[in-house]
């Protein structure tokens, strides 16, 4: 264990996981680098951390991390708040989920959650590692999710760039430990953020689709899979437990009860877990009007 305090730079911290994040790491004594795209809301965050008088630094920067030129714009105020020096940590949760069936999805929804979730996640890294590269240690910490393991109806896509950054995390963890850098997968279950309402913003654009009908119950789908939301200070105090480490973990699942889900998983037969999504996304042929109706011609019929 450490208690050196770190350099600690986060994306995605104008709310929900990250900002509770950022206050719970300067409330460790850390210096942290709160950024995001909302100025507002990163200065709401500062006057936060001011006046409950946390014993760490808390400055905020912004940062978009699905453009090039405010990476390059962060890159340049992180040199100048550490004086050259860099980060010690780089916390990558920024991200979001759209809800939508994978056959009805279009390209630039797709390509909208990739650019974030992956692209941009990669790109933040590719510029903050090399000081941690020169000084041979550091921490990568990516923020996945438990459905960065097992895809949920509807979540295909964003499932998808979790999926994406489990793998990139993994060869990243065998690529950067001979420079001493650590990299962390941390896995949140349901956690009591603005997450299900962005999700849900993009529920009624399929209401004309095949899946209308079963997405007209998406709020009760969303009330099952919220039924055991944990509050985004659960994942603060893992992420902060994986920053104390010397030695972390490569995955953090939290709240640790969610492991239980990769349990049942590996535990069902397909047909048995496939049964049990198309009841959680109400994918029945009734409700789909999905049965056929009519005799198709054969192809071999004259
Ligand atoms: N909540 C959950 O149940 C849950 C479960 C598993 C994993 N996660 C993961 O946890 C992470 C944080 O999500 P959350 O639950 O805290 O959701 P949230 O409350 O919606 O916060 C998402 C954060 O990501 C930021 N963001 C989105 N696009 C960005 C971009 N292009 N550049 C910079 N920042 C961007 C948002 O900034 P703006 O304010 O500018 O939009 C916001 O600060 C995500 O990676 C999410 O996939 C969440």
């Amino acid at each position: 264990m450490s208690t050196k305090p770190q350099i600690v730079l986060l994306t995605g911290a104008t709310a929900g996981i990250g900002r509770t994040t950022a206050l719970y790491l300067a409330g460790q004594g850390h210096h942290v680098i709160a950024t995001g795209r909302r100025v507002a809301q990163l200065e709401a965050l500062r006057a936060e951390a001011v006046a409950k008088q946390l014993p760490g630094k808390l400055d905020v920067t912004p940062l978009d991390v699905t453009s090039l030129e405010s990476i390059d714009r962060a890159v340049v105020e992180v040199n100048r708040l550490t004086a050259g020096y860099g980060v010690d940590v780089l916390i990558n949760n920024a991200g979001f989920g759209l809800l939508g069936p994978m056959s009805e999805i279009g390209d630039a929804e797709l390509r909208r959650q990739f650019d974030t979730n992956v692209f941009g996640l990669m790109a933040v890294t590719r510029a903050f590692l090399p000081a941690m590269q020169a000084r041979r240690a550091g921490k990568l910490i990516n923020v996945s999710s438990v459905g960065g393991r097992i895809t949920l109806p509807y979540f295909g896509a964003y499932n998808g760039t979790k999926y994406a950054v489990e793998s990139f995390s993994d060869a990243l963890r065998y690529e950067l430990r001979p420079f001493g850098i650590h990299v962390v997968v941390i896995e949140p279950g349901a956690i009591r953020t603005n997450f299900g309402d962005t999700a849900m913003t993009s529920v009624n654009a399929y209401d004309d689709t095949v899946y209308g009908a079963a997405l007209a119950k998406a709020d009760q789908m969303r009330a099952r899979m919220e039924s055991t939301a944990a509050a985004p200070e659960t994942v603060a105090r893992g992420i902060a437990r994986a920053i104390r480490r010397r030695r972390p973990a490569a995955r953090y699942v939290l709240p640790y009860f969610n492991s239980g889900v990769f349990v049942l998983r590996a535990l069902l037969p397909q047909r048995a877990w496939d049964w049990a999504m198309r009841r959680l996304g109400y994918l029945s042929p009734r409700l789909l009007d999905a049965r056929p109706t009519e005799a198709l011609p054969s192809p071999t019929a004259s």
